[in-house]
């Protein structure tokens, strides 16, 4: 099948695209910059949807940047880089004289209140309490189309695990140091998945027909992972010593208060619903993926 991919240019679009490509579809990418196998926001406002059996949206400016401040101006861009190429493409989407059968959107658990207890699955209540869930409320409405020929799912993602970015890009230097460690007390949930099973989930969201609505992106071991476990998995596979804690304080003037919950607190997540429609995770606990991962 011909899949438009949003967004496709950053870490989880690299592995997806691959994957796709391995499994004999074509991958169109549509970016900010053109280029070669892309169209741009730009060509797609004002051009309509290219023809394509399927879409998904992966765009998004990096949260944690560390090398951004935490402004209004930042939450803006984090918000509409989302939430407004989202719009655009439902909107092409819901115009297009043969709409795609299938459009995946991939958000964040986010959605889902931190704690240290409750476990979520795709049915729980959330994203309404602060910056984040309220973003992500916003970011799977907008991706909303009235239209039934078009099959919709939305991922909403755990931290995403992979070589060559995302989370484990910016820790591994500390941790090769041997200046790794839990963030603040480390007993904070970690919800993760590896990035070769997140591309899995989007492309089995693709090919089966019978797969629809909101899908848990997070391992099945995820719901009993927590930082300092995470932290300790890491060591381990580096044969590094991982004991020496971030204080929670630093993480907050770094990233400012609020952004920093992302760190400093964390959802116990179940992936239920994404089992239940017979997704076979590669890397289902945390060892195997970060063994994969650093080895
Ligand atoms: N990585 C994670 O741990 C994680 C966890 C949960 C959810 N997610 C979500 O999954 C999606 C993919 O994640 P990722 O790690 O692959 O993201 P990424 O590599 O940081 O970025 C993906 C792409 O988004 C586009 N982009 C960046 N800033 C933009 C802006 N200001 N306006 C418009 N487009 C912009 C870029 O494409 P161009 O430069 O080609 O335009 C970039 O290649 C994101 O929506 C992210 O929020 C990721």
């Amino acid at each position: 099948m011909r899949v438009l991919v949003g967004g496709g240019t950053g870490f989880v679009g690299r592995n997806l695209t691959q994957l796709l490509r391995s499994r004999g579809h074509e991958v169109t990418l549509i970016s900010r910059h053109p280029g070669k196998d892309r169209i741009t926001w730009n060509d797609l406002s004002h051009s309509g949807l290219p023809p394509c059996e399927a879409a998904v949206n992966l765009a998004g400016e990096n949260v944690l940047n560390p090398f951004r401040r935490w402004s209004e101006s930042f939450r803006q861009e984090v918000v509409a880089s989302r939430v407004e190429t989202t719009k655009i493409l439902a909107k092409a989407i819901a115009e297009a004289g043969r709409p795609p059968r299938t459009w995946v959107l991939i958000t964040g658990v986010g959605y889902y209140r931190p704690s240290y207890t409750t476990e979520y699955t795709e049915e729980s209540p959330g994203g309404d309490f602060d910056f984040f869930s309220r973003l992500v409320t916003c970011w799977e409405a907008a991706a909303k189309i009235p239209n039934d020929a078009t099959r919709q799912v939305v991922v909403r993602s755990g931290v995403v695990l992979g070589r060559d970015g995302g989370a484990i890009a910016q820790m591994l230097w500390p941790f090769r140091l041997g200046l790794g460690g839990p963030i603040a007390s480390g007993r904070q949930p970690f919800p993760w998945i590896h990035v070769a099973d997140l591309a899995g989930i989007v492309a089995h969201a693709l090919e089966r027909e019978d797969v629809g609505g909101i899908l848990n992106g997070v391992a099945p071991s995820a719901v009993a992972t927590t930082n300092g476990g995470f932290a300790q998995a890491m060591g381990s596979v580096l044969r590094r010593p991982a004991v020496l804690p971030l204080p929670g304080f630093v993480v907050s003037a770094v990233f400012g208060p609020e952004r920093s919950i992302m760190l400093l607190e964390g959802q116990r997540v179940v992936p239920r619903r994404t089992l239940e429609s017979n997704f076979c995770f590669a890397f289902p606990d945390l060892p195997s993926a970060l063994q994969d991962i650093l080895a």
